[in-house]
């Protein structure tokens, strides 16, 4: 059973809440906070932004208006951390001019010692720096230096489960929800599991009122987060798994939209798909990471499944659900990757046709198995695959976009558009962009729109 943090821990939190509060009084402080990474990260800020609210900070989207500053930063790729390095080092001079400011830096770079001793060292600005783990700590860690600790680091904490902490949503009708936090694949590249610690999943009654909440809310699409849902329960020592926590949640009444992210291969299975397949709310999409077509690349990436594995989980989703959007994530260059591994990737992508690819290439993390793996490929061949598969996936979308042109679509109003001749942005149930037009359009409601033309990155409609 995973720990969740006792009341009396949280309360103590509030505590430090309202003490914040009332010294704060009656001042107008704003708050600034820059997300890196994925949604599991997203919502790990609306937390924070949600206890910062409750202290009496305004939010600004203006760093130099900002009175705290936050980076919750992602650890993933070397691209993220070097953006976050060069976010903080470009605010030495505000803190030069301001020395009253709170720099704070949290997330998965903040669990990590190499980080933690140059931000010791060289970024003397941050004054505050808090792990994955000691998030629902914040209140009190922030009170410690507004009375006047210098710098105050709290990199520790077990695996547990904070309830019941403030959440700041984001506009619109979109909500992310956490249903479970960590992950035990160590996938050989990855950084996840030493950052964010094991699995361990939320009790369904937790989840189900917190979706009702959002639904009573207004939310018409709610994404169900975890670094592997398919996992979900298996923790818990209850009769549950992820198929059934669907279907607990497809039976909350309301309209609105389920999705979930992120799925792993081995641990999808043909009762998932059931499960998707019955259930009215759960979005056709799924979102589900292959990362190579070769066998032996697989193996050594630790995946646990086999192409043919991964083709036949997809062959069996599209016979349950025909429509299915499908999407993938894709490493490039991992130490090792020949030729003919890459062209295995190449082929799997021609063959499944995916709506979305996330493609990247491989960035080595320290403290992972795979930063000693041998690599033979240069720079160069890996950017030019990297291109090459970039090329393949373009022409598969650009076909597949276009054969959604004179289609009606149930669509999800979710924001205003750039352009003057489609001034709204909507969702399909598959989770593809589309630029709207139309009289009486309302932003966070289902639209019933044919598909007039299509490009690469969206879909243009008109509302019926
Ligand atoms: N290098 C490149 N991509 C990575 N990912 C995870 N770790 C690495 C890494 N070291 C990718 C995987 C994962 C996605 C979230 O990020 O494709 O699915
Ligand atoms: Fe990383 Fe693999 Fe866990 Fe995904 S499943 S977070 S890629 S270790």
């Amino acid at each position: 059973m995973p720990v969740t943090v006792s009341d009396e821990q949280l309360q103590s939190q509030f505590t430090y809440i309202d003490a914040i509060a009332s010294m704060n009084g009656g001042k107008k402080l704003r708050a600034y906070t820059h997300t890196f990474g994925c949604q599991q990260n997203e919502a790990d800020t609306e937390r924070i932004r949600g206890m910062l609210r409750e202290m009496g900070y305004e939010m600004t989207d203006d760093v130099n208006n900002a009175d705290f500053i936050l980076f919750n930063t992602c650890a993933v790729r070397e691209h993220a951390e070097d953006r976050a390095f060069g976010n903080i080092g470009s605010l030495s001079h505000l803190k030069k001019r301001r020395p009253e400011v709170v720099i704070a830096l949290c997330g998965c770079m903040a669990q990590q010692e190499k980080n933690v001793e140059k931000i010791k060292k060289s970024y003397p600005q941050v004054s505050l720096l808090f792990g994955t783990h000691a998030l629902w700590r914040f209140p009190s860690l922030l009170y410690r230096v507004l009375t006047g600790e210098k710098r105050v680091f709290d990199i520790g904490g077990e695996d547990d489960i904070a309830e019941g902490l403030p959440v700041l949503r984001a506009q619109g009708p979109k909500a992310w929800l956490s249903i479970m936090y960590g992950c035990n694949n160590f996938c050989t590249y990855c950084i996840v599991p030493y950052v964010r610690g094991r699995e361990r999943s939320r009790r369904p009654e937790e989840i189900e009122k917190e979706l009702r909440e959002l639904v009573a809310a207004g939310y018409k699409e709610i994404t169900l987060l975890g670094q592997n849902v398919n996992s979900y329960g298996k923790d818990l020592g209850l009769d549950i798994d992820f198929a059934d926590l669907l279907q607990r949640l497809n039976a909350v009444p309301g309209d609105f939209w389920l999705r979930f992210m992120t799925s792993h291969p081995k641990d999808a299975s043909p009762r998932l798909f059931d499960a998707m397949a019955e259930c009215d709310k759960v979005a056709k999409q799924l979102h589900l990471p292959f990362q190579s077509g070769s066998d032996e690349i697989l193996r050594r990436m630790n995946r646990r499944y086999t192409a043919a594995e991964y083709r036949a989980l997809i062959a069996d989703a599209r016979v349950k659900m025909p429509d299915i959007t499908l999407s993938s994530d894709i490493i490039v260059g991992f130490p090792g990757e020949t030729e003919q591994d890459f062209e295995q990737t190449l082929q799997l992508v021609e063959d499944i046709q995916f709506d979305l690819l996330f493609t990247f290439l491989y960035s080595p993390r320290t403290g992972t198995p795979a930063a000693s793996y041998e690599d033979n490929a240069t720079p160069q061949e890996k950017q030019n695959r990297f291109e090459r598969l970039l090329k393949v996936q373009d022409d598969i979308v650009a076909k597949r976009q276009a054969a959604y042109q004179g289609k009606t679509l149930r669509l999800l109003v979710d924001g205003t558009a750039k352009g003057p001749d489609y001034p709204y942005t909507a969702r399909t149930e598959g989770n593809l962009l589309v630029c709207v037009r139309g009289e009486g359009i309302e932003i966070g409601s289902f639209i019933e729109a044919t598909i007039e033309k299509t490009s690469l990155r969206c879909l243009f409609a008109q509302k019926r």
